[in-house]
């Protein structure tokens, strides 16, 4: 894919964002485009971020209270999140979902095989989720678009939530810490704390135990 192509899918991932954060309901305009955009990235997408791209997530897992049992990686790519949290906490069940079939694709191929028991991968669309309400203890979006009322369904009470950017205000899918906070915090999530890693930002906040 040469260089003008890529940065107008950028480009494009930024303006979707935008445009979904302040008003969710033109996902429907975006979510076809932007499905073919990934799924034709998905053969070069594991090289395109080095391991640099997963500081910030790991900085923000030591900032968890306790080890989750369940966790969610919600655009999950090729499973970069999803297996440095299983390799981190050896008892959790993850699930990666992602709405890019071929993303789900690389994910399955990339998972090395002493992790199949514990990680699963799914194509499915963050803005319907198909889980239980309060399913995980955990949920986790490195480069992802935020879908705040499913992020509240799904996270368990008293669980985490951690949205990492790989290059903080430069990540093309990028949402700025305050409108995190701003968005996250009407829907019983709080004790917000960003932090920097590797190049990269992070914002965990914890869901309150009570709604
Ligand atoms: C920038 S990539 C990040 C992938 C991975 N988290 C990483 O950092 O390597 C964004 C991913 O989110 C997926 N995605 C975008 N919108 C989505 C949605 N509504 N539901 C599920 N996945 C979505 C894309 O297909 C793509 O794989």
């Amino acid at each position: 894919m040469n260089a003008l192509v890529m940065d107008a899918g950028r480009r494009f991932a930024r303006l979707a964002t935008r445009a979904v954060v302040a008003r969710p309901a033109l996902w429907r305009l975006f979510r076809r485009p932007l499905r073919a955009q990934f799924d034709a990235l998905a053969p070069a997408w594991e090289e395109l971020l080095g391991p640099e791209a997963l500081a910030p997530l790991a900085a923000s897992l030591d900032r968890l209270e306790g080890p989750p049992a369940r966790v969610l990686d919600v655009g999950t790519g090729t499973g970069k999140a999803a297996r440095l949290v299983a390799e981190r906490f050896p008892d959790a069940e993850v699930l990666g979902v992602d709405l890019a079939p071929a993303m789900v694709e690389e994910a399955h191929r990339l998972l090395p095989p002493e992790l199949a028991a514990r990680v699963r991968f799914q194509v499915a669309d963050a803005s319907a989720l198909p889980v239980p309400d309060g399913a995980f203890e955990l949920v986790v979006l490195l480069n992802m678009i935020p879908f705040f009322d499913e992020l509240r369904r799904v996270t368990a009470p008293g669980g985490s939530l951690v949205v990492a950017h790989v290059s903080g205000p430069s990540t093309p899918i990028w949402t700025p810490a305050e409108t995190l906070r701003a968005r996250l915090a009407p829907l019983g999530f709080d004790s917000f704390e960003e932090l920097a890693a590797g190049g990269g930002t992070a914002l965990v906040a914890r869901k309150t135990t009570a709604e």
